[in-house]
């Protein structure tokens, strides 16, 4: 194998990330969505360019300026970074940390809706969003080698987690607890399990950019990268 310079382990190496929340339409002033910030998904494509891979950013909406020497694509729905995925593909790593939204209305309306004295509010149909993580696993020739998933929990983090995993046909999950009084989603901190195949680890509470630097670690590790 070619050598890789120690301070830039994944040098060679393309990776695809996704973050931050998605929108979806209602009418032209209202949309669908969540309270992801982009952070943790943005602290990881900044750990992976500093590690040397070649990384695109597909992101939602967020505030975030692009971390340095990062590709960023922005988009809105989740139609949207699906196609951006599969525009960036190849990779040898995909990382999906965005809060895609489940479920987009089904006919998203061009004039905005109004309010009719006396008639009841209007009820939204919806419809289930590509999973995108899921379309990332799926085995072939093109998938990477190496794809990791999130899974923002509740209720039985863990256990939701492992079961999300094999679902999902992803190499990883990390398991995040969001319950409303951790405060974690939108946050600066992150508590997480990393979940493989053959065990799980818990990562006590720390910054976002500490757990993307965990990751870059293992992903360096899975790669049988001597790190520097
Ligand atoms: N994900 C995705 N596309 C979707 C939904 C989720 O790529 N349409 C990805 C997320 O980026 C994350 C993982 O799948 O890496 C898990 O997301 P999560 O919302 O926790 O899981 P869901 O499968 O959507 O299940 P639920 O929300 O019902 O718990
Ligand atoms: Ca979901």
């Amino acid at each position: 194998p070619v050598p890789r310079p120690a301070l830039r382990p994944l040098h060679g190496l393309r990776a695809l990330v996704t973050a931050g929340p998605t929108h979806e339409p209602i009418d032209p002033v209202r949309y669908l969505a969540n309270r992801s910030s982009g952070r943790q998904g943005y602290a990881i494509a900044d750990a992976l360019a500093q590690a040397g891979a070649a990384v695109t950013l597909i992101s939602g909406p967020t505030i975030l300026p692009p971390p340095p020497g990062v590709t960023l694509h922005r988009v809105e729905t989740a139609v949207q970074m699906l196609a951006a995925c599969d525009a960036a593909m190849p990779c040898d790593i995909a990382v999906c940390t965005a809060a895609v939204a489940d479920w987009r209305i089904a006919t998203p309306v061009t004039s905005k809706i109004k309010k009719t004295p006396g008639a009841p509010p209007p009820s939204l149909a919806l419809v289930p969003n590509p999973d995108i993580l899921a379309h990332l696993s799926r085995p072939g020739p093109a998938r990477p080698r190496l794809v990791v998933g999130f899974a923002a929990e509740t209720d039985d983090v863990r256990d939701n987690a492992v079961a999300k995993r094999k679902r999902k046909g992803c190499d990883w999950i990390i398991a995040n607890d969001v319950r409303a009084q951790t405060g974690i989603m939108g946050g600066n901190e992150n508590e997480v399990t990393l979940i493989t195949a053959t065990g799980s680890e818990y990562w006590p509470r720390m910054s976002k950019d500490a757990v993307a630097c965990g990751l870059v670690r293992r992903i360096t590790a899975a790669f049988d990268i001597a790190p520097d």
